[in-house]
């Protein structure tokens, strides 16, 4: 497995766990992180051993507390244009992908923090965690899709008082919102995430990256999401997991799905 700077990779019974690996700078999203994580995304991509993955921040403190301030402060208007392109580039790679990619957001998950927690699929909470997009407080405002995401997330005048406070808020808080779907006690968090994701990989894997599809079609405007789903809907019912989910249920029996 490639090694990188600022992530640690495992990969255990197909799930790839990537954990943003800077905790004396409380897991800051430097350009050089955004730049490995685009390259760990790709293996969810490519590997086939790969059924999904959940990205973490190391220690108990945070998630992501943010893209690094030190970096951010020496954008020009050029630079930051091609700086927020890129980070958003690759956290859409996140939300296209056609695996699960589960958010375990293991304390501070602030501004790019909590906007790579919006681009995964799922978001499960420790119960320290806090969340938010602080960046008015630095001059800026959210570059990686967070004032996209966050309106989709939780509407649009949440979104408003969120972003424009600044607020970071607590857990259950984001919950209360749909911000996350789930809070735990902290060291209870991969143990859920695992068992969510488990969950998913016994269904029928096609089915499933469709499904991915399909909700994010309902976000974009380009798209008729009504046609995605009846084309995915088709697509499924060509594929040989189709003929064993059916049969499977007939015979009274456990699906094998292959993902075919
Ligand atoms: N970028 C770069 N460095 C960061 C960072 C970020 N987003 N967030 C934290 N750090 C660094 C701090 O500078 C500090 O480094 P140092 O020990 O070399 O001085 C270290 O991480 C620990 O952070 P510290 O602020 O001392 O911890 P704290 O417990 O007092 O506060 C936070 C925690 C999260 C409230 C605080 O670090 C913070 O507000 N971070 C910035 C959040 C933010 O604005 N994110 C959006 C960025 S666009």
């Amino acid at each position: 497995m490639t090694t990188y700077e600022n992530l640690l990779l495992t990969l255990d019974n197909g799930i790839l766990t990537i954990t943003i690996n800077r905790a004396a700078k409380l897991n800051a999203l430097s350009i050089e992180t955004v730049t490995e994580i685009r390259s760990a995304v790709q293996q969810v991509y490519d590997d086939a051993a790969v059924k999904g993955a959940i990205i973490t921040g190391t220690g108990p403190k945070a998630f992501v507390a943010g893209a690094d301030i030190s970096e951010i402060a020496e954008l020009s208007e050029v630079t930051a244009r091609s700086f927020a392109e890129r980070g958003q580039e690759v956290f859409s790679m996140i939300e296209r992908c056609n695996k699960p990619i589960i958010a375990a957001v293991n304390g501070f998950a602030l501004g790019g923090g909590c906007e790579l927690a919006m681009a995964c699929h799922i978001r499960v909470a420790s119960d320290n965690a806090r969340i938010g997009l602080p960046e008015v407080s630095l001059g800026i405002l959210p570059g990686y899709g967070g004032t996209q995401r966050l309106t989709q997330l939780v509407g649009k005048g949440k979104a408003m008082e969120l972003i424009m406070t600044g607020d970071m808020i607590p857990a259950e808080e984001a919950k209360a919102l749909g911000l996350v779907n789930h809070v735990v006690p902290q060291e209870d968090l991969m143990a859920k995430c695992v068992q969510i994701m488990e969950k998913i990989m016994i269904k029928a894997p096609l089915a499933v990256g469709l499904v991915i599809d399909c909700i994010n079609a309902a976000l974009n405007k380009d798209e008729n999401g009504y046609q995605t789903e009846a084309n995915a809907f088709a697509r499924c019912c060509a594929s040989e997991d189709f003929v064993e989910g059916t049969n499977a249920f007939l015979e009274k029996r456990t699906p094998n799905f292959t993902g075919k």
